[in-house]
């Protein structure tokens, strides 16, 4: 029985850092797993697709499907894209029997302060149009499965919250029943510059 674990909210607000930790852990514990965070889909899948409500849509399917393939043969997705749209989300929560949202929630002043990348600047001085949260919606879950605040919690509380929630789910094994095998970060990184030399992928310095 497999699942999808999928991390919405707005940009820089610990997706890909929560979601990438999740997901080597679940390998870790001997699950197959795959991560599918938004920019890598957009730089395969999704090339063609901007920004508009309805591209986003098309992406926020794209990933619910490719989702639904790997748990129809027993791997755990876990998804980080902003999939600002509920019912966007819902549909995917129809389709995938085991979904699990997880609302990485921090509130926009604290994402203009963070601004890793330099967008919320651009977006606010009128750079980026469309640019969730500034000139675009976002629609928070109104009951999601795990709601993190990551202004508030250290990344290692909002992992732990996201682990007892599957362990209380009965997805994952107790931690005392785990025995850990050994999959490291600087294997995926391996694979994703190999992916990025192909030209499969952009380079995994962004995520
Ligand atoms: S989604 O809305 O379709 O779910 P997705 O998660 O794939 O978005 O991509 C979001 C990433 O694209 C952001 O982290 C940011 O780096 C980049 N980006 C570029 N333009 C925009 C925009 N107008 N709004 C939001 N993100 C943008």
């Amino acid at each position: 029985m497999s699942f999808t674990l999928w991390f919405t909210g707005l940009s820089g607000a610990g997706k890909t850092t929560l979601s990438k930790r999740i997901y080597l852990d679940i390998r870790r514990l001997g699950y197959k797993a795959e991560w599918l965070d938004g920019d890598l889909i957009r730089a395969n899948f999704s090339q063609e697709l901007g920004f508009s409500k309805r591209d986003r849509d098309i992406n926020v399917r794209r990933l619910g499907f490719i989702s639904h393939l790997l748990n129809k043969n027993g791997i755990v997705s876990v998804v980080a894209a902003i999939s600002p749209y509920r019912e966007a989300r819902e549909n995917n929560r129809r389709l995938l029997g085991s979904y699990l949202e997880v609302f990485c929630d921090c509130p926009l002043d604290a994402l203009v302060e963070r601004d890793p990348k330099g967008l919320y600047k651009r977006a606010l001085a009128g750079e980026i149009p469309s640019f969730t949260g500034v000139s675009d919606p976002y629609e928070p879950p109104q009951d999601p499965d795990v709601h993190v605040r990551t202004d508030r919690e250290s990344v290692e509380e909002s992992f732990a919250l996201v682990m007892a929630n599957l362990r209380g789910r009965g997805l994952l094994p107790p931690e005392e029943q785990c025995v850990l095998c050994e999959y490291r970060e600087e294997d995926e990184a391996a694979w994703r510059a190999w992916l990025a030399e192909l030209g499969y992928c952009r380079s995994s310095a962004r995520k």
